[in-house]
Order: C-alpha cells, then structure tokens, then sequence
C-alpha cells in the first residue's frame, strides 16, 4: 500500500489537528508538544506526516508535495491553491475580521490603510464596500500595526479575543468565519482514490 502524505500546521494548529487525527484513531508516536520534527508517520506507516508553516500548505498541496492537507478556510480563501475541498471540520473555529481601535471609521472618505496577512482578503472586502484602502502586507503580530500608527486598521485572525483585548483594539467588522478543511491535491484524488476514501471516512467517522 502507497503511502498518503498529510500536510499540517505548525503553530497552534498543529496540536490540535492531531488530537483531531488521534480521535479519528491514526497515531503518531514521534509527536510531542516540543517536537521540532518536520516529517513522521503513523503507527501503521500508511500516513505520512509533514508540518508546514500555514501560509505555505496550500501550496505543498497543490503542487503535490502532499497528497492531502488539513488547512483553514482563510489560507484556502487567501491563497486560492487549485485543490479539492473536500471536508470541513469542526475544529480550529475562528473568525477573520476588521479590527482597530473603537469607535474607528472604517468609511471615512480617503483611503483606509490596513495591515495584514491576508491582503487579498481584504482588498477584496474593501473593495465589496466601495472604501478605497492600500494594504499594507505584514507577517505576524499584526495588532501593533495601528498602535504604532503603520495603518488605521487590521484584517486579521481572532479566535479568542485576548490579543486584540490586550492591546486596547475591538472587532469592527466580522470579514469570513474560517474553520478546518481538508484539501486534496487533484492528481493524488486520481491515483491514490481508495486511499484517500478510506482516511476520509475514518476522519468523517470520528
Ligand atoms: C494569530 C492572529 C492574532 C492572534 C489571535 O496570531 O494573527 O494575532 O492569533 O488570537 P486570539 O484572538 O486568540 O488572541 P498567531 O498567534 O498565529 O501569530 P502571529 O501574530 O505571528 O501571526
């Protein structure tokens, strides 16, 4: 039996996802939470584990580096990677949304500067309101763009609030509620069909 390659995220995904993966009864004993390990399989050798950083699996997906990938919706939304969705889970729920400080006119008749990681996103969400923007791309740690005074807003991730709430910024707008998806390199679903049936069943199964 080939083997099917299953990209995941680094980061505070990753944990998750294979907790997630556990309860659907494949495991990978090489894990632990301080693991700098990069690729690992599971207990029967079939799944082949490979951590990316978020931002980067659709592309492993999509150019076949992986055969499948566990990803959220914003990087699918954002990066557009030529894949079949195939799955959405319930877990790593969170919301990507406007923020900045209260009471912030996002319409404010000149053009809003926003900072974030997701500029097609929201050039996109800009654009649907008729408010002119200029994006400015950044990589982490977004919520120190406006109190810097480097934009008047960000578009950005929230899942629990607390970053957002500890740097004095609120939610403006809600932009794309995102959730775990799985992601299928089209050629792998070709070749490797079967396979790829039975370990989304045992996902669905769970
Ligand atoms: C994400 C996001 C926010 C934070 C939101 O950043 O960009 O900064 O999490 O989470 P919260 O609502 O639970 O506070 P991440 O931790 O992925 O790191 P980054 O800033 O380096 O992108």
């Amino acid at each position: 039996m080939s083997v099917i390659t299953l990209a995941i995220a680094t980061g505070r995904m990753a944990a998750r996802t294979i907790d997630f993966l556990e309860e659907s009864g494949i495991y990978f004993p090489d894990y632990h939470n301080d693991s700098r390990k990069l690729v690992m399989y599971d207990t029967t050798n079939t799944v082949k584990l490979i951590f990316a950083k978020t931002a980067d699996l659709g592309t492993y997906v999509d150019k076949g580096a992986a055969d499948i990938g566990i990803v959220g919706k914003d990087i699918i939304v954002e990066e557009q990677p030529d894949v079949y969705e195939l799955l959405n889970f319930d877990f790593s729920n969170c919301r990507v949304v406007v923020a900045g400080f209260p009471n912030t006119d996002l319409y404010p008749g000149r053009t809003l500067t926003v900072a974030t990681k997701y500029p097609r996103i929201a050039g996109n969400f800009f654009h649907s309101k008729e408010q002119a923007v200029e994006i400015i791309p950044l990589n982490g740690s977004i919520e120190l763009a406006p109190l810097m005074g480097l934009s008047d807003v960000i578009v950005d991730i929230v899942e629990t609030g607390a970053t957002l709430e500890q740097n004095g910024l609120v939610v403006l707008e809600d932009v794309l509620d995102v959730s775990a998806r799985l992601i299928v390199n089209k050629a792998s679903y070709a070749t490797k069909t079967e396979q790829i049936e039975q370990l989304i069943s045992k996902l669905k199964r769970k």
